[in-house]
């Protein structure tokens, strides 16, 4: 476990314990170590020769990550097994803080990742959890049975209507649970678009909401600037950012 007289900035290494296919692009990595952090945070991926990139924490205890293969860490991270090792750092940046008891979570790809930690959290607390899963197409929905297992109400929508639900965009389909579920926050992690859209939603309803949001990261801890949004750095100042409603 890493405590706090460890330095999270220093490369730490971990071995993979367990590699699942969660979907056919995103794979669950189950590592042999845990931190201390908070839902929404996020490590730096080290392997050597290759590159350093973020990732959000599923879960902290033990470490585990849920990656999309998208280009060439990624997908060396995919040919990676068990036993193998990696290096991370953190945990860094702002995770997400728990409010009210009824919570709306909407996941966008592999967004869900943070929420599955911030679900678990939440539902540890005894509050109630909705969750929508959205994705391109069925097959790509990612974690609806862990979210289950959690005892969360699942939702899910495909932009192809293949989850046999009518096809929508995550943001239509939050409005509807907005008006139907009445939640006491909204939390979301996923593409730009689909944020940006959530977050005028949020305005419009007047709901607190908190969203993770993603940037191009070098040094992770606010040093190089590769992160600016605005007058922020996602690395630090985010990557959930709190909007009031
Ligand atoms: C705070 C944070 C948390 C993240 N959590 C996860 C996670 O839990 N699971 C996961 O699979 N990925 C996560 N990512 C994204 C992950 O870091 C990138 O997919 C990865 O760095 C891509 O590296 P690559 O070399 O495989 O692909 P690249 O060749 O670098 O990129 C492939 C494609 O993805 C785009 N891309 C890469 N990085 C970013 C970025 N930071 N922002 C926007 N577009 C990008 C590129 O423009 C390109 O189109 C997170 C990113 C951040 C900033
Ligand atoms: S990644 Fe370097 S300042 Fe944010």
């Amino acid at each position: 476990m890493r405590d706090g007289t460890w330095n999270p900035e220093l490369p730490l290494p971990m071995t993979i314990r367990e590699v699942r296919q969660e979907t056919p692009a995103v794979r669950r990595f189950v590592l042999d170590g845990s931190l201390t952090a908070e839902p929404g945070q996020f490590i730096m991926v080290w392997l050597p020769g290759i590159d350093e990139k973020p990732f959000s924490l599923m879960n902290a205890q033990p470490v585990t990550l849920a990656v999309a293969e998208v280009g060439r860490f990624t997908r060396a991270m995919h040919q990676l097994s068990q036993g193998d090792r990696l290096w991370l750092r953190g945990p860094f940046g702002q995770g997400f803080t728990l409010e009210g008891r009824h919570l709306l979570l909407a996941a966008g790809g592999y967004g869900a990742a943070p929420l599955a930690f911030l679900a678990r959290r939440a539902r540890g607390e005894g509050r109630r959890v909705a969750v929508l899963v959205a994705a391109r197409s069925r097959q790509h929905l990612l974690l609806v049975d862990e979210f289950r297992t959690l005892g969360c109400e699942v939702y899910t929508c495909t932009d192809d209507g293949s989850d046999s639900q009518p096809p929508r965009l995550a943001p239509q389909a939050v409005e509807e649970l907005l008006t139907s579920l009445r939640p006491d926050a909204l939390y979301a992690c996923g593409p730009a678009g689909m944020l940006d859209a959530l977050e005028a939603l949020a305005r419009q309803y007047h709901l607190p909401a908190q969203l993770s949001r993603e940037a191009y990261m070098r040094c992770g801890i606010g040093v190089c600037g590769s992160c600016t949004c605005g007058d922020q750095l996602v690395c630090r100042d985010g990557p959930v950012f709190r909007i009031a409603g």
